[in-house]
C-alpha cells in the first residue's frame, strides 16, 4: 500500500516542490488549495488528487476524514507580510481559522501517523541571537502572529489529546528561495534585475538581516520529519546576510551590477536568526544544497 499524504497549500511556492517530491517517490498525494495566491496550477497533471477548497471552510474537516491520510502537512496560509499589515483582521481570521480546522481534522483522524504544522522564523520576532525552539514567541506583524497562533495550537493539541502527542510536529523555516517564488520577494527581484538591469527597492537601507535556504532542501527535510520527528524544528543553515550583503554577494557570483532605490517597510523586524541544532542532532538532517550552490543554480536558471 502506498502511504497517503494530504498537503494544504500544496500548489504554493514551497509546497509545490513538496507535492512533486512525494508524487515522484510514489506516494498517494492529495492537495487542498484555494488558489488564492502564489499557486502554481501548471503542476496539476493528474499525478495527485486535487481539491480546490478554502481550508478556512469547516467542510475541510470532513474532507480530511473522508480521505483518511496517514500523513498531513498544513502549509496553506496567507503569507504576505505587507498585506497582513494592511489587512490584519482578514489575515488573522483566515490563517487562524485554517490552522484550527486542520488541528481539529487531525485530532479525529484514526489513520494519522504524522501531522506537520508549517510555521516560520518570524514567530520569534526581532532576534539578538540564534533562537532555539524553546524560546519565547514574540511575533511583530499580523502574519507572524497568525503563524504563532498555530504554533501554540500545536503545543496545546500535542499535550492535551493523547492521540496527537507522538503525531504532531512543526517546522520553522528561515527565508526560502528558489524557482516559483513570488516575484515581489527579494531573491526574484535580484534575479529579475540581473536579467533586465531594472533597479530594485531597498527596504530600510538594506539593513534587514535574514537567513536563506534553497527550496530544494525543503522536501527531504519534510520527509525526514514525517518519518521520525515529533517536535518543533527550526530549519536554517545559518547563511545569514543583510539585504545589502545579499545584493553584493549576487553581484559577485554573477559578475553583474544591481541598481537599487531607497524604500521603507514599517514594522519590519531587522533580524531573524535561528539555531538548528535540534534537527541536525536529533534527526540527523543534512542539506542537499549549500546556500551558494542553491543561489548559483537559481540565478543561472532561465
Ligand atoms: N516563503 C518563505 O520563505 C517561508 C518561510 C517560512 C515559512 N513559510 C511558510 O510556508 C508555507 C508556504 O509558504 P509559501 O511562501 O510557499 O506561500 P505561497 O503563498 O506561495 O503558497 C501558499 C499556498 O497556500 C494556498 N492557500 C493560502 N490560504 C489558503 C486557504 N485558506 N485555503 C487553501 N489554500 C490556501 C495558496 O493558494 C498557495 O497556493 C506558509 O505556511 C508560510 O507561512 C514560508
Amino acid at each position: 500500500m502506498k502511504p497517503k499524504l494530504l498537503i494544504t497549500g500544496g500548489l504554493g511556492f514551497i509546497f509545490s516542490h513538496v507535492t512533486e517530491y512525494f508524487v515522484q517517490k510514489g506516494w498517494d498525494v492529495v492537495v487542498v488549495d484555494n488558489e488564492s495566491a502564489g499557486s502554481h496550477l501548471e503542476i496539476i497533471d493528474g499525478s495527485f488528487k486535487y481539491y480546490k477548497m478554502d481550508v478556512c471552510d469547516r467542510s475541510v474537516i470532513d474532507l480530511v476524514l473522508k480521505e483518511a491520510p496517514e500523513y498531513v502537512i498544513h502549509a496553506a496560509a496567507m503569507s504576505d507580510v505587507d498585506y497582513s499589515i494592511r489587512e490584519p483582521l482578514k489575515t488573522l481570521i483566515e490563517n487562524i481559522n485554517a490552522n484550527a480546522n486542520m488541528f481539529e481534522a487531525c485530532r479525529d483522524l484514526p489513520s494519522l501517523k504524522k501531522f506537520i504544522y508549517v510555521s516560520t522564523d518570524e514567530v520569534y520576532g526581532e532576534c539578538d541571537h540564534p533562537k532555539k525552539e524553546t524560546e519565547i514567541l514574540f511575533p511583530k506583524n499580523p502574519y507572524a502572529c497568525s503563524k504563532a497562533a498555530g504554533s501554540l495550537m500545536r503545543l496545546t493539541y500535542g499535550s492535551t489529546y493523547p492521540s496527537m502527542i507522538e503525531t504532531t510536529a512543526e517546522t520553522r523555516f528561515c527565508n526560502v528561495f528558489g524557482p516559483r517564488q513570488d516575484t515581489r520577494k527579494i531573491m526574484p527581484l535580484i534575479k529579475h534585475s540581473l536579467h533586465t538591469g531594472e533597479p530594485i527597492p531597498l527596504h530600510n537601507e538594506g539593513l534587514g538581516y535574514r537567513e536563506y535556504i534553497y527550496v530544494k532542501n525543503i522536501p527531504p527535510a519534510i520527509d525526514l520529519i514525517l518519518e521520525k520527528g515529533n517536535r518543533t524544528y527550526n530549519l536554517t543553515l545559518n547563511d545569514g546576510l543583510t539585504v545589502h550583503q545579499l545584493i553584493e554577494h549576487a553581484e559577485k557570483v554573477t559578475d553583474k551590477k544591481i541598481n537599487t532605490y531607497p524604500s521603507n517597510r514599517p514594522g519590519m523586524d531587522l533580524k531573524y536568526q535561528m539555531d538548528a541544532t535540534r534537527i541536525k542532532t536529533e534527526l540527523g538532517w543534512k542539506p542537499l544544497y549549500t546556500f551558494d550552490e542553491g543561489l548559483k543554480e537559481y540565478l543561472e536558471m532561465i
